[in-house]
């Protein structure tokens, strides 16, 4: 049995994080790996209620909507993070620690150090063994998801907003080499694919 793994994608909106979850997860099972997609927030039935009650009311203290987010991954941990990895199955993750960093670290001002501590409680021992961040000109995500016909909160912000949460990505890539790869996400989606597959190969010596 190969050891359990979890996988996040990373990335700012439209820059195709739920296109290349589900294509490495149809990947990852064609070749014998057992893998369950999940997302954050949410994942299990309370953190996916507790993402609806962000979306559509988003709370006005933001420190009221970080602790909103730890407790969705809390749950999503225990509920399912931790028993699928004990099963010795992989999980690949749209959207985790990254995006809290950079969201509500960032963009929001909760502290740093109130954000390690929750990981440190919450999170640990389940930090991803790689995450992919995948790196896009925000102007390209953001028509990518008006295309969509999707729009969210998010989507509404100034483009300089966008160009922080790229560089917020791109800061952590560059200081936690060893579990971070950026991908280029302006190509098309299979060859976003492609790099993928080879970089989860190298990191995790599977042929392929
Ligand atoms: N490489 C690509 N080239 C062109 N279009 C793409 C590519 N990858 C995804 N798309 C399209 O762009 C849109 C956004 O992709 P996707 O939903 O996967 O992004 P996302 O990062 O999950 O966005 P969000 O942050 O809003 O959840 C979708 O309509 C998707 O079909
Ligand atoms: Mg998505």
């Amino acid at each position: 049995m190969t050891p359990g793994r979890l996988i996040t994608l990373e990335g700012g909106e439209g820059s195709g994080k739920s296109t290349q979850a589900s294509r490495l997860v149809d990947d990852l099972r064609s070749q014998g790996i057992e893998a369950v997609l999940t997302r954050e927030p949410g994942g299990v039935p309370l953190a996916e209620q507790i993402r609806d009650l962000i979306l559509n009311t988003r709370p006005a203290a933001s420190t009221a909507e970080f602790l909103l987010f730890a407790a969705a991954r809390a749950e999503h941990i225990a509920e399912l993070i931790k028993p699928v990895i004990e099963l010795g199955q992989w999980v690949v993750c749209d959207r985790y620690i990254d995006s809290t960093r950079v969201y509500q670290g960032e963009l929001s001002s909760i502290p740093a150090e109130l954000i390690s501590a929750v990981e440190t409680h919450t999170v640990a021992p389940y930090f991803p063994d790689l995450t992919l961040m995948l790196d896009l000109n925000p102007a390209i995500g953001r028509e990518r998801a008006l295309m969509r016909g999707d729009t969210n909160r998010y989507d509404q912000a100034e483009a300089q907003v966008h160009e922080t949460i790229r560089q917020g990505f791109l800061d952590i890539a560059a200081r936690e080499p060893d579990r971070c790869v950026v991908i280029d996400a302006s190509e098309s989606e299979a060859d976003i694919a492609g790099q993928i597959s080879r970089v989860v190969a190298r990191r995790f010596g599977l042929s392929g």
